[in-house]
């Protein structure tokens, strides 16, 4: 299995509590193939989900609020859990991306999405 890309993104100290930041990143070794993240730190904890909407596919997410460990979309306020990507109501979830912090440093390894909506 070839092993995840992981791409620096920002530093710890950069994201403020509870308080969600947009990204671009690559999604495979294809130039063309990015994805948008929103990425959060909660409790000390960061989380990187996609930053798409699965509602109205708005890109808002990095811009919703933090409730019980979930985003709420501010758009409509669909919520999702920041672990999982899933939505409490068992309905549409986003695609959620593995982190690993290195010298303060936040790294992400995305993938192309996965839900097709
Ligand atoms: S676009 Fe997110 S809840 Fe409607």
């Amino acid at each position: 299995m070839k092993e995840k890309m992981f791409h620096r993104i920002c530093k710890v100290n950069e994201l403020r509590e509870d308080e969600g930041r947009r990204f671009i990143v690559p999604a495979s070794d294809n130039p063309d193939d990015e994805v948008e993240i929103a990425v959060f730190k909660v409790k000390g904890n960061i989380y990187a989900v996609s930053n798409i909407c699965p509602h109205q596919h708005t890109a808002l997410i990095y811009d919703g609020f933090i409730e019980d460990g979930c985003v709420v979309c501010p758009a409509h306020g669909w919520k999702f859990e920041l672990k999982t990507g899933n939505q409490p109501t068992g309905r549409k979830g986003l695609d959620v991306y593995p982190v690993k912090i290195e010298n303060g440093e936040i790294l992400v390894a995305a993938h192309p999405k996965k839900f097709s909506w």
